[in-house]
């Protein structure tokens, strides 16, 4: 199958044959039809966070199982899917608290001395984030991916795989925004827009969208912001803490850099809380003042969106059919595999809501 492979950092993903394993007793294989591109690939790309090397990157996507192990129960084969990196055991402590989101279990993933899910020429070829969605054919655990109505299609269900996914639960998981609160987004790519168009749905009163890039405010108002900030020519913090009159009560940062989340903890009033999604690079310090912390104030961080994907993710779909998910427009263009690389240099211009890769394109 043809896959989108990262050899060293800082290169161009080249597209290349891969192999794929057949499922093992609690694993599925699936169809590739949709992969959306998280700017977390690109962390990768650029060495902000490691990863065994070569891989097949692409972490957000939908498609269809072909062929189920033996002891798989949740999915079929002809099952229209979406896949989740937060592959869960289901009985660590984690899990069986109801936060699988933070689940470390190692059994979701073949052991070292098995035969590897993905090889090239009989050598192996690491598997990303439990996924490897930038490819023709996935092999998952069966708790990284769940069943969907058949009816949804599956370019816009892809981005419910990552993006939507983190984006809408923080707010209504991670950050538990009630009907009324005020909201604040650093950064309008695919996760803040989903946050803005989560907190749309929950009922917050005023959403404050931010980004660098003016071309994101006709976006992020039809996503649901009452208010635009462009942070190039406009102190964020300062004109949020005026236009609420003392601070937001949740505040979420989906860039992945030290001065916005920084940024991110000031803008909030007492008793607010600010949640980091962004992936800051290893190495970097966030630095607030402490007195701060007198009136309450929080900092946490949220990874996808506190998910409980199995059942999150079939209402994120009923969300969308029913109009209140805005998916249609998250979809900047779609490409097919071989135009990957053209979808992160659009990214860092920050102008795209998403790219999506089609893979019969
Ligand atoms: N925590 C998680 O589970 C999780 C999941 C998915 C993605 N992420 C991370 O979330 C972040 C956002 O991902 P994305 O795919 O939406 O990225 P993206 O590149 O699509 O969007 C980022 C946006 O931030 C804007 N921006 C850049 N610098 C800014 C600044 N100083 N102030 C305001 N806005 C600024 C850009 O213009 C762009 O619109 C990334 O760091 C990604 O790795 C985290
Ligand atoms: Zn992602
Ligand atoms: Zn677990």
């Amino acid at each position: 199958m043809k896959a989108a492979v990262l050899r060293e950092v800082g290169k161009p993903l080249a597209i290349e044959e891969v192999s794929i394993s057949n499922p093992g007793p609690r694993e599925v294989l699936i169809r590739t039809v949709a992969a959306g591109v998280c700017h977390s690939d690109l962390h990768f790309i650029e060495g902000a966070y490691p990863h065994p090397l070569p891989a097949v990157l692409g972490h957000e996507s939908a498609g269809i199982v072909e062929k189920v192990g033996a002891d798989v129960r949740t999915v079929k084969p002809g099952d229209a899917v979406i896949t989740c990196l937060s592959a869960f055991c289901g009985h660590c402590r984690h899990c069986v608290g109801g936060r699988i989101s933070l689940c470390d279990g190692e059994e979701t993933r073949r052991k070292a001395d098995a035969p590897p899910r993905l090889t090239q020429d009989g050598g192996a070829m690491h598997q990303f984030l439990n996924l490897s969605s930038f490819a023709e054919m996935m092999l998952v655990h069966e708790n990284a991916c769940v069943a969907i109505r058949p009816d949804m299609p599956l370019d816009r269900a892809a981005l419910i795989g990552c993006g939507v996914m983190t984006g809408v639960g923080s707010v209504m998981r991670t950050s538990n925004v009630r009907p009324g609160e005020t909201v604040a987004v650093i950064g309008c790519g695919g996760v803040g827009l989903a946050a803005i168009n989560g907190a749309a749905i929950v009922g917050a009163g005023r959403i404050i969208a931010i980004d660098m890039s003016p071309a994101k405010e006709g976006l992020a108002k039809h996503f649901g912001a009452t208010d635009f900030i462009c942070a190039a020519n406009t102190d964020p913090v300062l004109a949020v803490q005026e236009l609420t009159k003392g601070g937001v009560d949740h505040s979420f940062e989906a860039v992945g850099l030290k001065k916005t989340a920084e940024q991110a903890f000031m803008m909030i009033g007492r008793g607010g809380v600010a949640n980091i999604i962004g992936m800051i690079p290893i190495g970097q310090t966030v630095e607030v003042p402490g007195f701060m912390f007198l009136g309450e104030r929080r900092l946490q961080g949220s990874l996808m969106g506190s998910n409980r994907f199995p059942i999150d993710m079939p209402r994120l779909v009923d969300f969308y059919l029913a109009g209140k998910l805005k998916l249609d427009d998250l979809i900047s263009r779609r490409i097919g595999l071989a135009q990957v690389n053209e979808a992160f240099t659009e990214m860092k211009r920050g102008e795209i809501a998403r790219s999506v890769i089609m893979f019969d394109a």
